[in-house]
């Protein structure tokens, strides 16, 4: 029983259901016209359960079932379940990113909280975009909330070899546009890889948020690591809903549990796990909805300090199924305990130290002891340059050591239509050592800032056996993806940023161990060329993109809409 720091005439809820008026009586009346008793709803924390499901989203077709499992905990520990659908964003469907829609769904899971009689929420994500969308809306809105992540999906297998998601995908596409296989090679390489539900199953985005989230603390220990057709899966789904009664009784908000130490913890997990580039932009927009600073100085400070100690591709060689095996997430941070605050909280209302208490790691070679490490510092390091004044990433346990320090000559691609036209030709003047620059990608210029940011090694280079150049982008990259990628180059080429001055002959000079992007043009030149700069076209003149464009920061911020960054906030619906 948990421990109840509030009555029933607190609940929030009780504003819809409780008073003896007639709007009240008619939210009892409508209830009932769902097939509810009085006994069902009145007098018990109403739980609002927003599940990220649709037809559309191959990574979360096993939530029709796991919904059920946790209303079934909900209704055990006495509360009333309410599920509220939300946008779903797969992101192998939904074009041109979900990144244009990643503030869509926090917008639409912060305003389902507020508008309906919630006491508490369980947050149903894990594709992508989905896990930071609902801890954006959870934090702004403050109330009890719990996240349930989606876990990986099984093993990829074809002709005997172990596959991983995204990451193999991208290395036989290599290999057919080298003339290396055929397509129905190809076609049966991609259907050997999606064998179950669940997530994309190496380090990519979705497997590092839902690490990043159990780190903060905002779902249940151990809960992020288990497949997601494990049957512990779903007794974890319906513990969730066990839970978040207790959570709303305890008055557990995601206020008391998230501190500065939080996202420090987060950030080190991401760093232990190789994990995406894309926690850099997500864990900035939720640490901005928690009121705490999480910027990019903070991030490649806490890199230089952290060991990447899990061996997952793409930068290692296993996948989430063999991490789960190897004790998993609270495995990996009980080797972690001397760099972790142990202090911080979670959703059981408990320390990190408590929550991990136990816990073992089966297999160092798949989470690597601290003497033996992947990487001897974190996956993620932060440049900043003439190129990049605010701040670019690079993922430099994926890219090959030989262009860690490299300088080469710049072949520019203005847009994605552009780079798609001409990469492939053979009068392209490039060779292995130029450097790939793609403009106008980023959060305005896209818009949405697509996960272009692997371009494409040229054919003709394909054929020569080149397999890795620098790139470099105002967008993003899968975290299924590899290669010597810069990213996130802020400000972005669309509002005139450096990016977009550069010109095919260029010499751009990268340096990760000093952490440099330049470009070897001088101010005066660059000046002049901005002089003649003009801005591409605006995205939309009208809908949720223009709205996108208007309002959206750049990669440095987070690429949350500023006007959901501070101000008062939003007063409760009146009820009349
Ligand atoms: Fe959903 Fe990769 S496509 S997590």
């Amino acid at each position: 029983m948990a421990d109840r720091k509030k009555k029933l005439d607190d609940l929030r809820s009780q504003r819809w259901y409780g008073p003896e008026d007639m709007r009240a009586t008619s939210h009892r009346a409508r209830s009932r016209q769902l097939g509810y008793s009085i006994e069902d709803f009145g007098g018990k924390p109403c739980i609002g359960i927003i599940n990220t499901w649709s037809d559309m989203n191959t990574c979360h077709s096993h939530f029709k079932q796991r919904v059920e499992e946790i209303k079934r905990g909900v209704y055990e520990a006495g509360g009333f379940p309410i599920e509220l659908p939300a946008m779903s964003l797969g992101e192998i469907m939904v074009k041109p990113s979900t990144m244009l829609y990643r503030n869509f769904l926090a917008m639409e899971a912060e305003e389902l909280i507020r508008c309906h009689p919630i006491d508490g929420v369980v947050l149903m994500g894990g594709c992508d975009k989905t896990t930071p969308a609902l801890l954006m809306a959870a934090l702004t809105m403050n109330l009890p909330a719990i996240y349930m992540p989606a876990g990986a999906m099984l093993r990829g297998y074809y002709a005997g070899e172990t596959l991983g998601s995204g990451t193999d995908v991208l290395r036989y596409n290599a290999d057919k546009r080298a003339g290396l296989i055929d397509q129905e090679t190809f076609e049966n390489v991609v259907g050997g890889l999606s064998r179950s539900a669940g997530t994309c199953m190496v380090m990519g985005t979705a497997a590092t948020m839902m690490s990043v989230a159990e780190t903060l603390g905002m779902a249940l220990p151990g809960s992020s690591s288990i497949p997601a057709v494990d049957s512990h899966h779903a007794l974890m789904a319906a513990s969730s809903g066990r839970r978040i009664v207790d959570m709303v009784w305890e008055d557990l908000k995601p206020s008391d549990i998230l501190t500065q130490a939080s996202f420090d913890n987060a950030t080190i997990i991401d760093m232990a796990l190789g994990g995406s580039t894309n926690a850099m932009i997500h864990l900035i927009a939720v640490a901005g909805r928690a009121g705490l600073d999480a910027d990019l100085d903070r991030f490649d400070a806490i890199s230089r300090k952290s060991p990447v100690l899990v061996n997952i591709k793409p930068s290692g060689e296993y996948l989430m199924e063999d991490f789960y095996y190897a004790g998993g997430l609270r495995g990996l941070m009980t080797r972690l305990k001397g760099h972790l605050d142990l202090t911080t909280r979670t959703v059981m209302g408990e320390t990190l130290a408590e929550s991990i208490d136990g816990a073992e790691i089966y297999n160092d070679e798949v989470i690597r002891p601290l003497d033996n490490p992947l990487y001897h510092e974190g996956g993620t390091a932060i440049l900043r340059g003439n190129l990049a004044p605010n701040g670019c990433v690079i993922k430099q346990t994926a890219a090959d050591p030989k262009f860690h320090q490299h300088t080469g000559k710049a072949v520019v691609f203005r847009d994605y239509v552009d780079l798609s036209a001409r990469i492939d030709d053979p009068d392209l003047d490039v060779d292995a050592d130029s450097v790939l620059v793609l403009q106008n990608a980023g959060p305005i210029g896209a818009p949405g800032m697509p996960e272009w940011g692997m371009l494409p090694i040229p054919k003709k280079l394909l054929a020569q056996g080149v397999r890795d150049m620098v790139r470099i982008s105002d967008c993003r990259m899968s975290g299924t993806a590899y290669g010597t990628c810069v990213l996130h180059v802020s400000p972005e080429a669309a509002i005139g940023g450096p990016l977009a001055l550069v010109q095919n002959g260029d010499l751009i000079e990268l340096d990760i161990p000093n952490r440099s992007i330049n470009i070897k043009v001088s101010d005066a030149e660059l000046r002049d060329r901005k002089g003649h700069w003009t801005p591409p076209p605006f995205p939309a003149t009208r809908g949720y993109t223009a709205l996108f464009a208007k309002h959206v920061t750049q990669a440095h911020e987070g690429c949350d809409f500023d006007f959901l960054h501070a101000g008062d906030p939003t007063p409760e619906p009146l009820i009349f």
